[in-house]
């Protein structure tokens, strides 16, 4: 990071910035690439190239595009929403063609576009399965609707299944990617898109005050962790599964990092655990999630089984 040649990235002058941006787009089989400092941003930029104010994006109840980013498809974009539900994540196709109203007139709320998350964070970790991606690419193909995948973690899902992330990414009108997470990387995402889409989304990224200068320092660190880091993640993927073998979660349900649990209190559990340096989240009052990380190796994966073990089976 220190040694990053840097420049005016407002102005598309940061060559750090500008060869990441090419090399995100290049592994997801995209047009171009926008860095941005989070997740939320290009999903935000990403949704709102495909949904105008007034129309409406369509996903899933616990996406984190409408749970975790505050609104803001509604405050910045005028976006409206409705959502499938969806056990575990898990996509489905009938799900969502049951939902969708597209060109509906001068009545009800238009959509305009669906969102995708792969993996599912809340869902714990879920894997999307490829067959039901492309039956919800046909539907919006069959529709005219847009199609943005939040795939923050798309480097777990290509690790765990197999898949190319081209083939992962393919079919979408927009994908945002995070370099942070699993990566490993302090700050950064992207979303690659049409290099017309991404020009676009450049444009509203300065406006809403994340067009940042010499920010090579960060992309040099995402294009470490694209080199060093997304094999590795295996690694996470096993000890996850260790994790959720110990503290009585479905194993078979634990297919990358993140482990869901259900317990009768999970604040309890987070507050309990964090004294003992160990940190979970509680994401509701009996919804406790774990995540593995590069920063997590074996020996604290038997730690935080020895400490949170008696919290959470007894
Ligand atoms: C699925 C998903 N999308 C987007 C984000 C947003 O990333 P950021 O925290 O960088 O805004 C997260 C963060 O946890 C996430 O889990």
């Amino acid at each position: 990071m220190a040694a990053a040649e840097v420049g005016d990235d407002v102005y598309g002058d940061d060559p750090t910035v500008n060869a990441l941006e090419a090399e995100v787009a290049a592994l997801l089989g995209h047009e171009a690439g926008l860095f941005t400092p989070t997740g939320s941003l290009a999903n935000q930029l990403g949704l709102r190239l495909l949904v105008k104010p007034g129309q409406e994006l369509v996903c899933d109840h616990t996406a984190h595009v409408l749970r975790a980013e505050l609104g803001a498809a509604a405050v910045f974009s005028q976006i409206t929403s409705r959502t499938w539900r969806a056990e575990r994540g898990l996509l489905d196709a009938a799900a969502v063609a049951e939902v969708i109203t597209p060109n509906a007139g001068p009545y009800l709320v238009s959509t305009a576009a669906i969102a995708i998350e792969n993996t599912h964070n809340f869902g714990g970790g879920t894997v999307q399965p490829l067959d039901a991606v492309r039956s919800v690419q046909a539907l919006a193909r069959r529709h005219g609707l847009g199609l943005h995948l939040d795939g923050a973690r798309l480097w777990n899902a290509h690790v765990a299944s197999g898949l190319s992330l081209d083939s992962l990414a393919a079919g979408f009108d927009t994908v945002s990617v995070c370099l942070s997470k699993g990566l490993g990387a302090p700050v950064g995402s992207v979303l690659v898109s049409t290099a017309q889409r991404i020009a676009e989304a450049r444009v509203w990224r300065k406006r809403y005050g994340a067009g940042m200068r010499q920010v090579g320092i960060l992309a040099a660190a995402g294009s470490y962790a694209l080199a060093h880091n997304v094999k590795r993640l295996a690694d996470d993927h096993a000890r996850a599964k260790r994790l959720a073998e110990a503290l009585g979660g479905d194993p078979r349900f634990t297919e990358t990092n993140i482990v869901v649990l259900t317990v009768p209190d999970a604040a309890a559990v987070a507050v309990a655990a964090r004294e003992q340096d160990v940190l979970v989240s509680a994401l509701g009052p009996r919804f406790l999630r774990l995540v593995t990380h590069l920063d997590v190796d074996d020996e604290g994966i038997d730690k935080a089984i020895e400490i949170l073990r008696p919290l959470i089976v007894g």
